[in-house]
């Protein structure tokens, strides 16, 4: 058994069953997520947007001429047009993503429409320090750009985790611009994460079809159902899988039972205060220079310098 395989199968056999938020991006998985991100109860992506077209020319100066913008998690590096656009006279574009097919198709894309700035993509699990590429100009700063609020996935520890390997990654001189989902009315969270057209439904289920197809798993996906509902004493939306029936599933020559409505965690998305999140990237070493938000305080992008 694989590392990886034997991972899955660990979180499959805990008492609360849980597995990577990672195994939601295949191919269909990718643009199941860009479907959600157009969704009018998915208030993240043009909030988020509305903030950076409102500050982008400040952002642009803050990041200053010829930097190298590396970004964790670029998907269809929607949100990073507006950056190329206004960014002066970047060194290099480098998408960071562990969805192979769907990265190399969108950064197509993006070299044709800035076909003055290099590309260089990166396939890697950005929880680990990776090397970057050699850019054919030398950039005077590293931006580590992280929208979304995908930090919001990983537990306290992970996204300190996380938040440090960006710290390495930025290098000496460095920064991170962030996006950052905050607390807000119960109602907007759970109604972004239960839209009425279903598709999150069908990228959270899209996951057992994955761990049928990459790791051999036998998930009868009928029998499983979406559950998401964002807790206000933990901060986080907690997205399952719900067994409809009792049943077993077979992965990497084990046998996982299933008790009706027993449910597999497949990611929080955590929402933090403005404080919380400042707390939380002190400890991987940044200090948030500046965090814009917009006017209903729903979202924030942030950026943060190296610290020491
Ligand atoms: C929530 S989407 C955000 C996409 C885009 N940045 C945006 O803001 O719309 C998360 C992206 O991160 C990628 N991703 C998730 N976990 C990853 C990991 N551990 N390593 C590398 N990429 C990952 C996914 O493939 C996906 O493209």
């Amino acid at each position: 058994m694989t590392d990886e395989l034997a991972t899955i199968v660990a979180g499959l056999s805990a008492p609360q069953k849980i597995i990577s938020p990672k195994y939601f991006y295949d191919e269909t998985g990718s643009q199941l997520f860009d479907e959600i991100t157009a969704l009018p109860e998915y208030y993240l992506t043009d909030t988020e947007l509305d903030i950076m077209k409102q500050h982008i020319d400040e952002m642009a100066d803050l990041i200053g001429i010829e930097a190298s913008l590396i970004e964790f998690g670029a998907g269809s590096s929607m949100k990073t047009r507006l950056l190329l656009e206004h960014l002066h006279s970047p060194a290099v574009y480098v998408p960071v993503d562990i969805s192979e097919e769907h990265l190399l198709a969108s950064q197509q894309r993006t070299k044709k429409d800035f076909p003055d700035i290099e590309v260089l993509l990166v396939v890697a699990d950005f929880t680990h320090e990776f090397d970057l590429p050699d850019p054919a100009t030398t950039p005077r700063r590293n931006i580590v750009y992280f929208p979304g609020s995908t930090i919001g996935n990983f537990e306290h520890d992970e996204a300190i985790d996380l938040l440090r390997v960006m710290y390495h990654e930025a290098g000496s001189d460095g920064a991170l611009l962030i996006g950052v989902d905050l607390q807000k009315d119960p109602a907007v969270i759970d109604a972004a994460y239960n839209d009425s057209a279903g598709v999150t439904a069908r990228f959270n289920l899209n996951m057992l079809d994955h761990l049928n197809r990459e790791f051999g798993a036998d998930f009868d996906v009928d029998a499983f159902r979406h559950r998401a509902a964002y807790r206000p004493d933990e901060g986080r939306v907690v997205l399952e899988l719900v067994s409809a029936r009792e049943q077993v599933v077979s992965i990497g020559g084990r046998q996982i039972p299933f008790a009706r409505d027993e449910t597999i965690i497949t990611e929080y998305s955590h929402k933090y205060t403005l404080e919380g999140f400042a707390a939380m990237a002190e400890v991987a070493g940044f200090r948030v220079d500046r965090a814009w938000v917009d006017p209903a305080q729903w979202f924030s992008v942030q950026y943060c310098v190296r610290d020491r």
